[in-house]
């Protein structure tokens, strides 16, 4: 596969940095600087590239904005970043490199991997998620990430519930794991009473949810903010108490 066509599927060609705008109350100019900085971190890309190029497939199910997910932590400065559902680990890899340009916060990561049945990928058998035979999730998050990264794998309801309780707040959040309008429902529910005004709240595949995120931005007064190109959708936590 020719390299510029591998990076058009790993980094979105058209990124959107008035959603980052949006979100983190900067100015569009402030988050194409912050993700142009993302962009930079040419190491980062090289290494996924040559880690997935080694497990034999150049695609796995991801999120499509690491590159807005990089600028948001770096504009709001988050002392706890929560995410569910990790696989590869793109997500996971862009908040990571973010909160170490920070110098400070920390990233807890949930995932409940789901395996490829065989040594090759069969499509229509195996999930674009799946994991290639001998890696765990967040295979592909480069070895110099890694240190302070709380990784729990497991399942949502087995994990969430305790690390919600251990923390004093949760600044962003980013649903991107079993995507049902109850599982949604019921994460939102767990994690909303810690996170402060103005945290940031993100949610995946938003086509699969059944006007979920909606539902619940609504019931909080604040609108949804959806990524161009995408159904990644967010809202900013409002001050008044969630419902
Ligand atoms: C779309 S992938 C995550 C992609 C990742 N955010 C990225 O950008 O690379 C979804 C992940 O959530 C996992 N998952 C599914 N159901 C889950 C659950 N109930 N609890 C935790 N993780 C789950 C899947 O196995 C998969 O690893």
């Amino acid at each position: 596969m020719p390299e510029e066509s591998f990076a058009l599927e790993f980094l979105d060609p058209d990124p959107d940095p008035a959603w980052v705008s949006d979100l983190a109350r900067i100015s569009p100019a402030r988050a194409r600087e912050l993700m142009a900085e993302a962009a930079g971190e040419t190491a980062v890309a090289q290494h996924i590239r040559s880690v997935y190029e080694a497990a034999g497939r150049t695609f796995f199910a991801q999120i499509r904005a690491p590159l807005e997910l990089y600028a948001l932590v770096r504009a709001l400065s988050p002392r706890h970043v929560v995410e569910v559902g990790v696989s590869s680990g793109i997500s996971s890899t862009y908040l990571l490199l973010a909160l170490r340009k920070n110098e400070g916060g920390t990233l807890h990561s949930i995932d409940l991997p789901t395996r490829q049945q065989g040594p090759a990928f069969q499509e229509g058998v195996d999930s674009p998620v799946a994991l290639p035979p001998g890696r765990e999730s967040g295979w592909a998050v480069p070895p110099g990430l890694r240190t302070g990264w709380d990784l729990r794998v497991g399942p949502n309801r087995e994990h969430l519930p305790g690390l919600v309780a251990s923390l004093d707040r949760l600044d962003l959040f980013l649903h991107d794991d079993l995507h049902t309008a109850e599982n949604l429902t019921w994460e939102l529910s767990t994690v909303d009473g810690k996170i402060p005004p103005g945290g940031v709240v993100l949610a995946d595949n938003t086509e699969w949810l059944e006007g979920a995120l909606d539902r619940w931005a609504e019931h909080k007064g604040v609108p949804v903010r959806y990524r161009s190109g995408t159904s990644l959708g967010g809202f900013v936590q409002p001050s008044r108490a969630g419902p």
